[in-house]
């Protein structure tokens, strides 16, 4: 019996009889000869069947075998720098094959397919060489995202989905039942990461996040998945600091593990390579005023007050090689939490991350407000119900601390990383406008 290995280790079995198990990815019939692309999840490898090498069956089976038909074959390694595949260089000189469901009818052809044609077919979908690069890279950013906070001293401490009341602002909130009360689902952790700092000092949640958003663009979804780090005695630069850490460790990760899969994307990887701090930071006065500048040409306008909007943040983000800091925008825009700048409270500590080469926010975040009357009040103008915030309120009585954290998006890192043109590719399976199916 062969061993069974993967194909992403098929390097380190040169000579070797070895058995693979998968699906066929394509298929090229020379007579004689039967060039097969495998694929096993870690990688595809060209297999090749010689009808003088192997039994007539196994040529039958080999001749037969259609796309994404599961198969197990056993073959001997041989390095060919030729050879097509990921990660490419070797090939399997075919002895037995064995064709455990033979696939008909594979929808999705090497043709060009409509993008809703490809959504509705999303669970097949992740099997073409694209996407699954994609949610490679994703994997990886995750890990690198753990490994560093776990490395800093942030304690992973999960938050719950279903909550009493709204982070963000009311008007995104997905209402469900919760045995006769209204819940919410969570918008974001944030609120109860200020509760677990007082008990732990650093510490991140991971998990998805769910906005109602009524917008069909190519950077929103509905359900989202954030890692949200929040940390005590951290004022506003520090926060940023942090920010810039933890996003070159994911370009740099990503860059060092996953070449392979940024070559399939045909990620231009000098955009990452000059990923370092320190990342510039502009006001959002100064910020606005850039806009007005830029985007003179392009009738793009924003009057201080108003929030960036997609084509302001393009505008802004285009103007830098490198992710830049827009902080403290007006108190009016942001959420209710935000701690206001004592000398001038129409603006606050909040800090968002813009990508560079026009992807926008990928981040947002700042410091919190520690003053319990101002807090009370923000809860009334932004209408939120008192009750469910006095548990948030009381964290200000119990040893209160400067501190700060911050959302950084996965999706949102997953397009600027990879350079995808929408967030749809981003996720396994996307919820987004009018779309929930598969
Ligand atoms: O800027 P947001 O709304 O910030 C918060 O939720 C804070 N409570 C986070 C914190 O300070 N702990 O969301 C953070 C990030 C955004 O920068 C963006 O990357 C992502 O979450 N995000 C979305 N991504 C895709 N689709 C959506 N609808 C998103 N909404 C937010
Ligand atoms: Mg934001």
């Amino acid at each position: 019996m062969a061993t069974v290995i993967r194909i992403e280790e098929i390097a380190q079995h040169v000579g070797q009889e070895v058995t693979i198990r998968g699906w066929l990815y394509a298929k090229t019939d020379k007579g004689r000869l039967q060039f097969l692309q495998v694929r096993d999840g870690t990688g595809i490898v060209q297999a090749v069947a010689f009808r003088r090498e192997v039994t007539p069956q196994v040529f039958e089976r080999a001749q037969a075998v259609t796309r994404e038909s599961s198969m197990v074959l056993t073959g001997t390694v041989r390095a060919d720098s030729r050879a097509p595949g990921y990660p490419g260089g070797y090939e399997l000189g075919l002895s037995d094959m064995r064709i455990l469901q033979l696939a008909y009818d594979y929808p999705i052809t090497p043709k060009e397919h409509g993008v809703d044609f490809l959504m509705e077919h999303r669970h097949l979908w992740l099997r073409s060489t694209r996407q699954w690069a994609i949610l490679r890279v994703r994997a990886t950013i995750v890990k690198a995202i753990r490994d560093w906070l776990d490395d800093k001293g942030f304690l992973l401490v999960d938050t719950p989905l279903l909550t009493p009341a709204a982070c963000e602002g009311t008007t995104t909130l997905f209402e469900t039942d919760y045995f006769g009360t209204p819940a919410f689902l969570s918008q974001s952790g944030q609120l109860y990461n200020e509760a677990t700092i007082g008990a732990f000092g650093r510490t991140y949640c991971f998990g998805p996040a769910f906005r109602a958003e009524k917008s069909k663009t190519r950077r929103h979804i509905m359900e989202l998945w954030m890692v949200e780090p929040e940390a005590a005695y951290v004022e506003l630069d520090e926060c940023m600091e942090i920010e810039e850490q933890l996003v070159t460790h994911i370009a740099q990760t990503v860059l060092n593990e996953r070449r392979v899969e940024l070559d399939i994307v045909e990620r231009d990887v000098s955009n990452l390579e000059v990923i370092a701090p320190p990342f510039p930071r502009i006001t959002y006065d100064e910020a606005v005023e850039r806009i007005n500048d830029l985007g003179k040409d392009e009738e793009i306008s924003i009057e201080w007050g108003e929030d960036l909007r997609s084509p302001h943040e393009t505008l802004l983000s285009e103007q830098f090689d490198k992710p830049v800091f827009v902080h403290h925008y007006p108190t009016a825009i942001k959420a209710f939490y935000m701690a206001q700048e004592p000398d001038r409270p129409e603006v606050c500590r909040s800090v968002d991350l813009l990508a560079p080469e026009g992807f926008g926010e990928i981040i947002g975040g700042g410091e919190r407000s520690g003053d319990p009357a101002f807090l009370e009040r923000q809860i009334e103008t932004h209408n939120l119900p008192k009750d469910a915030y006095r548990w948030y309120l009381e964290l200000r009585q119990y040893g209160g601390v400067p501190h700060s954290g911050f959302g950084l998006g996965i999706e949102r890192t997953v397009c600027w990383i990879c350079k995808l043109p929408h967030i749809r590719e981003a996720i396994a399976f996307p919820r987004m406008l009018g779309q929930m199916y598969p």
